[in-house]
């Protein structure tokens, strides 16, 4: 019932010569892709990625997005900017946002909003440290990252609305989650979103794992029950790799 959709997140890496050449290699490979194939890309690529997807089933997402529609916020984008592209999907949240750039559940929930808004379909990232993990409190950390960074929204937002759970302890280091911790925190999402919100929205949103996810694992994660897709970093840097994941 929920269509799995694979998302590259190519943190700050690739220029436009990179972008050309490597959407000019994935775009075969991937036509006739099963689930929705999505890559994010730094602001300066996405006018060129734009260009080069038109025809193609990969959407564009962006990385991040500001929740004030203009103004004096030095080195930020706004949601109509992104609009203009036509792009289509943003990642709000990353730990590596709230790790180093101080973002807190609170200005997810900002960034959302205005994503929402603006119709874009945020990817809001939630996932717990090492430290957290290793107390115990995995649980009580995604349920107060949940109820705060998507407070206040509505029913229909979460048509576009998609939840990645990415414990921070897996991103870039090479080690997985394993599919069942993985597929067992996910759960505990769905039922954070029963809960707080309905039955509905708990079955229909979209859920993907992050974290070390590659060509390797990609099958044994996607064949768990709660997981609709993934949300990977350094596997997506490479067209052949990430075209696996997308074949998983
Ligand atoms: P990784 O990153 O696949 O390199 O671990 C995932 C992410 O940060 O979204």
């Amino acid at each position: 019932m929920r269509k799995p959709i694979i998302a590259g997140n190519w943190k700050m890496n690739k220029t436009q010569k990179e972008t050309k050449d490597f959407l000019t290699e994935l775009k075969p490979m991937v036509q006739d892709a099963a689930c929705d194939v999505v890559v994010c890309v730094p602001f300066t690529d996405l006018t060129l990625a734009k260009k080069m997807l038109k025809g193609s089933n990969i959407k564009l997402g962006a990385q991040n997005v500001h929740f004030a529609e203009s103004g004096a916020y030095t080195g930020e984008i706004s949601a109509a900017m992104l609009k203009e592209i036509k792009v289509e999907y943003v990642i709000i949240g990353h730990s590596e946002r709230r790790q180093y750039f101080g973002e807190t559940n609170e200005t997810v929930n900002k960034r959302a909003a205005a994503a929402l808004e603006a119709k874009l379909k945020p990817i809001i990232c939630v996932g717990e440290t090492l430290a957290e993990r290793e107390e115990g409190r995995t649980e009580e950390v995604l349920f107060t990252q949940l109820v705060e960074s998507l407070k206040g929204f509505r029913s229909k937002d979460f048509d576009r609305i998609i939840v990645a759970y990415e414990p921070v302890w897996a991103i870039g280091t090479g080690r997985t989650a394993s599919p069942e911790d993985a597929n067992k925190s996910i759960g505990f999402i769905r039922k954070v979103l029963y809960t707080k919100f309905s039955a509905v929205i708990g079955e229909k949103t979209r859920i993907l794992y992050g974290g070390s996810m590659n060509a390797s694992n990609a099958s044994a994660l996607m064949a768990q029950e709660e997981i609709d897709g993934g949300l990977i970093g350094g596997a997506s840097l490479s067209a052949e790799e990430f075209s696996k994941v997308v074949h998983y």
